[in-house]
């Protein structure tokens, strides 16, 4: 069915329940009102996503931001489920938030093509990988493009939206009402250049944080405490590592170098914090201890 602009979403399937999935489809559900699926591989993935949504949804009604009923509400739209098939199958919108694996990505989008309604849109909440390679596995290149979130996405009001080199004005304007209608305010993204806007900033900047304490050139609480002081980030840029995640970071420099430019080698540090596991909140460590708050 057809809105004025582009396409009448009714129903939205998220896939992956980790940390945007989980949120995408809260505030899908809660703000925007919608019947969500939300479909993760493992039904620990899934009841895992499902408790971060119910904590968030504590935290608003503890605020008063939301009452009882509006959060029982909430939880009702969110249909949560380990088959693809009954996730996508009846999709006007279907947002992709697997991991950053290209592969991984590619393999998701292919299935879901062949599941879901030849109406249906599909965006990939990718940080950094191509849309049009993700949109040529699928048989439907008009209809695919990306929608990418910011963590955390109950509280983050941006989405930024990226043409990949076939899609279509009306997927354009429907992802732009949808993630309107989610309280999002949007940018486009006019050409489907890795890191789009945000990350093609952001990395370079947390890779050189990394750089300093790599250099020994000043202590990690004090690189924090200068560019919350200096620049007023909420956060300092080693802190914001640890929420994003090193693995997540460090996926996104690589294709950074790898398809724009050597400038954006990732820190020594990176790497190897990555293969001592230390991937930040996520782990319980990474350039501070989550353990213990
Ligand atoms: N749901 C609901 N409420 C939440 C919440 C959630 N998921 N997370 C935090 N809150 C609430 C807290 O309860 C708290 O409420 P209170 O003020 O009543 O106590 C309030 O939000 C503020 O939270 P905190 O006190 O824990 O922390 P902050 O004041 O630092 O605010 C923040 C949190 C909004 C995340 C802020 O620190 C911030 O803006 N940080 C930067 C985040 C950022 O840069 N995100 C982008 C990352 S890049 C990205 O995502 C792209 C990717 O591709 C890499």
């Amino acid at each position: 069915m057809r809105g004025e602009n582009g396409l009448e979403v009714r129903k939205i399937a998220v896939l992956g329940a980790g940390l945007m999935g989980h949120g995408i489809a809260q505030v899908a559900a809660q703000v925007g009102k919608y019947e969500v699926s939300l479909r993760d591989v493992k039904q620990e993935f899934i009841d895992r996503g499902m408790d971060m949504i119910r904590n968030s949804l504590q935290k608003f009604l503890s605020k008063g931001v939301i009452s009882e009923a509006e959060m029982n509400e909430v939880l009702a739209r969110i249909h949560p489920t380990i088959d693809l098939k009954e996730a996508v199958s009846d999709a006007d919108l279907i947002i992709e938030a697997v991991p950053e694996n290209i592969e991984l990505k590619k393999s998701v989008f292919s299935e879901v093509d062949s599941l879901a309604p030849p109406h249906a849109i599909i965006a990939s909440n990718t940080s950094s990988i191509s849309i049009t390679e993700l949109a040529s596995a699928t048989n439907r290149p008009e209809k695919v493009c990306g929608m990418h979130f910011f963590n955390p996405p109950q509280l983050m009001k941006l989405v930024e939206i990226i043409k990949g080199a076939k899609t279509s004005d009306e997927t354009i304007q429907t992802v732009r009402q949808v993630a309107e209608k989610m309280g999002k305010e949007t940018v486009l993204v006019k050409k489907d250049c890795p890191g789009f806007i945000v990350n093609r900033i952001l990395i370079p900047a947390l890779n050189e944080a990394v750089a300093l304490v790599w250099e020994g050139i000043a202590d990690k609480e004090d690189i924090d405490k200068a560019i919350k002081l200096g620049l007023n980030w909420p956060m300092g840029p080693l802190t914001l590592l640890d929420y994003i995640g090193l693995d997540t970071t460090l996926a996104i420099a690589e294709v950074l170098e790898s398809e724009i430019d050597p400038k954006f080698h990732p820190c020594p540090l990176l790497r190897q914090m990555v293969r001592a596991k230390l991937l930040g909140r996520k782990t319980g460590k990474g350039f501070y201890d989550w353990t213990k708050k």
